[in-house]
């Protein structure tokens, strides 16, 4: 970090202790444990994108103002807050609606130069649908933060849907769970490639089906909240043996058909990419046995080839159609012939990894997708974690696994570009700002995962872009604000003040 950046960075928080605190960051802010070579931007190639992730219900709060409509997360975190850790809800959320210029400048002082977000389906639709009108405060939102973005040199990278589905198409038709719901999201995806294609170059259809559907309609831990009654998980109603494969399904569809509708008509002169957001694990076999590998391969078809294999090669994992049988949607000659290839980049989000064993399923009473896999997912083996432990519990720091399914991904999907869209570690028990803000373990997570992903590039992966999560500690779902995954800390206690960490001064001279 040099000294000269500092006056800026003073002024830019405005608060002279924290200045005096990032002036002691400056001599030590490089862990000791770090091999000599110098390692930096110039390691990777001169295009490769470094940015960082968000999504419009993590960050913008504002949920009710200009016009926006509900959505089903706006509803589930006000009807069901014994399912949020801190009982909290995304309705202030970062505020990122009303302080967006702020951050994109704190962006640019970082050195970022992409940015990820989400499109509020029902702040540019309110209720959903085309037809029932275009919220044109809500058009102009999104057009002056790409704007900002641009002017700032940070490319944005959008997101058409981040878990926040229209609770009139809810209410309407059960959302993911009817095939009308491929129609209503192209026609919203429709409004945004009209409205902001000349300048977004870069677009996800949704982020993570996997955490999205086994969260929304297998446990019902988020929205919109179904689950088996035997769960006893407080759901109004659902069944985690189908709807967790219906909602995937129809989610593919209405991927596939975006996708379509985009190449057809507004890639050739807009000349964008367009691509999904995928999250998965690494799993390593608990044992060599050939029943431990054979888990640890269907463990990862599961969680990933669910959705790249048949976007891919057009059909699920042969593996998941043997287990589930009947309850698995089939695709139709001509659905599998509109979902195969659909993407020009994968997105891929990478947290942690596990351990699978073998686990054969002995119950046919409560059946669910978390047991189809017949596997037993662990952290630990002989008494030693796959990692060091992090402040969320299930994850463990393992970058290797990165690494991994990097390689994997290459060898068995026919070598995708692919942009690391998700990458984090999270704090937990963070009371102040100054233990908020000194962060060396995210500091270290971070050049060992940029060191993983920069072997696979050595080893012929087509990696283009590493976007962290994330930007600003945010809403992070069930866990409410407890868990805060920023390389910006966020001081919920006095008007959201932002401080970056010491991560963010790491990664600005990461980036210099
Ligand atoms: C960045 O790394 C390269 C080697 O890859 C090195 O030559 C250069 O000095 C480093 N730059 C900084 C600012 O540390
Ligand atoms: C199914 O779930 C119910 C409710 O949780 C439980 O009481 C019952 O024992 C379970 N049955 C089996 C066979 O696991
Ligand atoms: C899963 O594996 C762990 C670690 O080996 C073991 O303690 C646990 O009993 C297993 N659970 C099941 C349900 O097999
Ligand atoms: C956070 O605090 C709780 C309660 O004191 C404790 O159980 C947990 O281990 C702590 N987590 C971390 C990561 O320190």
């Amino acid at each position: 970090m040099e000294l000269q950046h500092y006056p800026f960075l003073c002024l830019f928080v405005l608060v002279n202790f924290l200045c005096l605190n990032l002036l002691s960051v400056s001599a030590k802010n490089v862990p000791s444990t770090h091999i000599s070579t110098p390692f930096n931007r110039t390691s990777f190639p001169s295009d490769f994108v470094f940015g960082a992730s968000s999504s419009a219900y993590q960050y913008e709060g504002a949920v009710k103002e200009d016009g926006k409509g509900q959505s089903i997360s706006d509803t589930f975190t006000h009807k069901y807050p014994g399912k949020i850790l801190d009982k909290s809800t995304g309705d202030l959320a970062n505020d990122f609606y009303h302080r967006y210029k702020e951050d994109v400048k704190l962006m640019e002082f970082i050195g970022l130069n992409g940015f990820r977000f989400s499109i509020s389906w029902t702040r540019i639709l309110p209720y959903g649908k085309l037809s029932k009108g275009v919220n044109k405060e809500g058009v102009a939102f999104y057009n002056n933060l790409i704007n900002e973005l641009i002017s700032k040199g940070v490319q944005p990278f959008v997101t058409i849907y981040h878990w926040d589905l229209p609770q009139a198409l809810q209410d309407e038709y059960g959302g993911f769970l009817s095939p009308r719901v491929v129609d209503d999201f192209r026609d919203f995806a429709e409004v945004c490639f009209k409205e902001f294609g000349d300048r977004v170059k870069h677009w996800v259809t949704m982020n993570e089906p996997y955490i999205f559907i086994v969260n929304g309609y297998d446990t019902g831990a988020l929205a919109p909240g179904r689950c088996s009654s035997w769960m006893n998980n407080n759901c109004p109603a659902g069944n985690s043996a189908t709807e967790p494969y219906i909602a995937a399904h129809f989610m593919l569809l209405c991927h596939a058909q975006t996708v379509k509708l985009y190449r057809e008509k507004y890639k050739p002169h807009q000349k964008g990419q367009i691509g999904i957001v995928l999250v998965s694990h690494w799993f390593e076999p608990y044992s060599k046995s050939q029943a431990d590998v054979k888990a640890a391969q269907r463990a990862l078809d599961f969680m990933y080839g669910w959705f790249l294999e048949p976007l891919t090669y057009g059909d699920y994992p042969k593996i998941i159609r043997a287990l589930v049988g009947k309850r698995l949607p089939k695709f139709t000659v001509e659905e599998a012939t509109l979902v195969k290839g659909s993407y020009d980049f994968l997105g891929l989000n990478y947290y942690t990894s596990n351990y699978a064993a073998n686990r054969p399923s002995v119950n046919t009473v409560n059946v669910s997708f978390s047991t189809d896999s017949q596997t037993n997912l662990t952290t630990e083996r002989n008494g030693k974690f796959i990692g060091e432990p992090t402040g969320v519990s299930i994850f463990y720091v393992y970058p290797r696994g990165l690494k991994n399914l990097l390689v994997y991904t290459k060898q068995k999907y026919k070598n995708p570009t692919i942009y690391i869209m998700e990458n984090g570690i999270g704090d937990a028990n963070i009371t102040t700002i100054k233990q908020g803000t000194n962060d060396p373990q995210r500091v270290d997570f971070y050049r060992r995962h940029f060191l993983a992903v920069k072997q696979a590039i050595t080893e012929g992966v087509d990696v283009k872009g590493f976007l962290i999560w994330s930007f600003l500690d945010n809403f992070e779902w069930g866990s409410g604000y407890l868990q805060k995954f920023g390389i910006v800390y966020v001081d919920r206690t006095h008007g959201l003040k932002r401080y970056p960490k010491k991560s963010a001064l790491w990664f600005k001279k990461f980036l210099r």
